[in-house]
């Protein structure tokens, strides 16, 4: 196993860690998860030098942290650093920040959690813990040792990103959605090396886009790209390796959920390294990111130029979907977006073709005809 540096915190993670959101499940309509593979998966990975293990309040609702308390019993939890997380979304009060905290110490039947983070920071959720005074709160357990590391996972935009960087001055680790794909969404690398130059220790969530990098079989124009390198790489292996090439990145966590998914992603981490992939190689996963983006139907960069439409049409947010939908062909996840994600009057089909936001478009783009298209997909049954 490979260990890298973590921010000013002196820990020394490995390279891979534990993503416990996407445990393996019992089959049936009930679910649940099947504790003696995950059991197997967890500790196998842990004898071979994995030391860190990233849990929530709400995975597998609520099973993940009470299951990963009995999968460190028996020693292995005193291998591992633990991470969880205060459920954001649920605080209401000052008391709430104990109330959630002392049920997750009980469920990971621990005294401590080494790496404790606000879960899903975002404007909102930031804006509640100061109203709230979380810091109090926060630092009392820091002094009495019940936390050992303060951080926050974030989905928001960069500059929410900044605001609660520079919001607390003793942030100790923080964890971002970053992969080759996602260079320039929220907290993006950008982010990354903003929270690495304040010596914080960077997490990096979803490194293979929640599994959409690591298909078996990746469409044509990718496939092409990858297999112009000299050493073949499975398309997670190419994932990973961009992440652990950068010195920025502390440790990658993936949601495995097989056991050979652990095997290899493990295998994957010890052949990792920061500079350790050649420049040409750096070049195929960029070259690998154009052909992914060739894929989109819609050439939309997000500038916003187009907003507001005077009908409240959320233009570039509709093409991120379809665009999404169409390239990593997960169709019927982007009708439950588009369903979920935007309002009915703000749909592609409340466009009244007054053409507003073509003039404005720097790309130029046909944007009434591509909201028709991107409309009769993500409806389409
Ligand atoms: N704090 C937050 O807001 C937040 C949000 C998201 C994630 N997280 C944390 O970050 C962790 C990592 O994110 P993630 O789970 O999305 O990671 P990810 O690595 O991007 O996606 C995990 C999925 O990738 C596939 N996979 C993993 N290794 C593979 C391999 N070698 N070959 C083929 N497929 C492979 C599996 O998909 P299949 O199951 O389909 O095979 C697996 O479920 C989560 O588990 C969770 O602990 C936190």
């Amino acid at each position: 196993m490979e260990y890298r540096h973590f921010g000013n915190t002196g820990f020394r993670p490995s390279a891979l860690g534990f993503g416990c959101m996407r445990l393996p499940q019992l089959p049936g309509e009930e679910g649940g998860i099947d504790e003696p593979e995950a059991t197997r998966m967890i500790r196998y990975a842990i004898d071979q030098g994995l030391n860190y293990i990233d849990t929530a309040w709400s995975y597998h609702g609520g099973q993940s942290e009470v299951v990963l308390g009995r999968v460190l019993q028996d020693g292995y939890r005193e291998k591992v650093a633990l991470a969880t997380k205060m459920p954001s979304w649920l605080i209401e009060k000052s008391e709430d920040f104990e109330h959630y905290f002392s049920i997750q110490l009980e469920r990971l039947q621990t005294d401590h959690i080494d790496f404790y983070l606000l879960h899903t920071l975002n404007q909102g959720h930031w804006d509640n813990y100061l109203k709230f005074n979380l810091f109090d709160w926060a630092e009392k357990q820091l002094a009495d040792g019940r936390i050992r590391h303060l951080g926050f996972s974030f989905h928001d935009e960069l500059p929410v990103f900044e605001t609660i960087l520079k919001g607390y001055d003793h942030w100790d680790f923080c964890q971002i959605q970053y992969n080759y794909m996602d260079t320039d969404y929220q907290a993006g690398e950008r982010g990354l090396k903003m929270a690495a130059e304040r010596g914080l220790g960077v997490v990096v969530m979803e490194p293979l886009k929640g599994g959409r990098l690591a298909i078996e079989k990746p469409p044509a124009p990718v496939k092409a790209v990858f297999d112009r390198a000299e050493t073949p790489r499975k398309p997670a292996e190419w994932a990973l390796q961009w992440l652990w090439n950068q010195p920025e990145v502390g440790l990658v966590l993936s949601g495995m959920s097989t056991f050979e998914q652990v095997e290899l992603n493990l295998a994957s981490a010890s052949r990792s390294g920061v500079g350790s992939l050649s420049a040409e190689e750096v070049t195929i996963i960029e070259d690998a990111r154009d052909a992914w983006e060739g894929l989109a139907p819609v050439a939309c960069t997000h500038c916003e130029y187009c907003l507001p439409c005077p009908n409240d049409v959320l233009i570039p947010k509709i093409f991120e979907i379809y665009n999404n939908s169409v390239m990593y062909d997960i169709q019927e996840r982007g009708r439950r977006s588009y369903q979920n994600q935007i309002s009915e009057g703000s749909r592609a089909d409340a466009c009244i073709e007054c053409g507003t936001c073509e003039d404005l478009c720097p790309q130029h783009l046909t944007i009434i005809d591509y909201l028709k298209d991107a409309h009769a997909y993500l409806s389409e049954r």
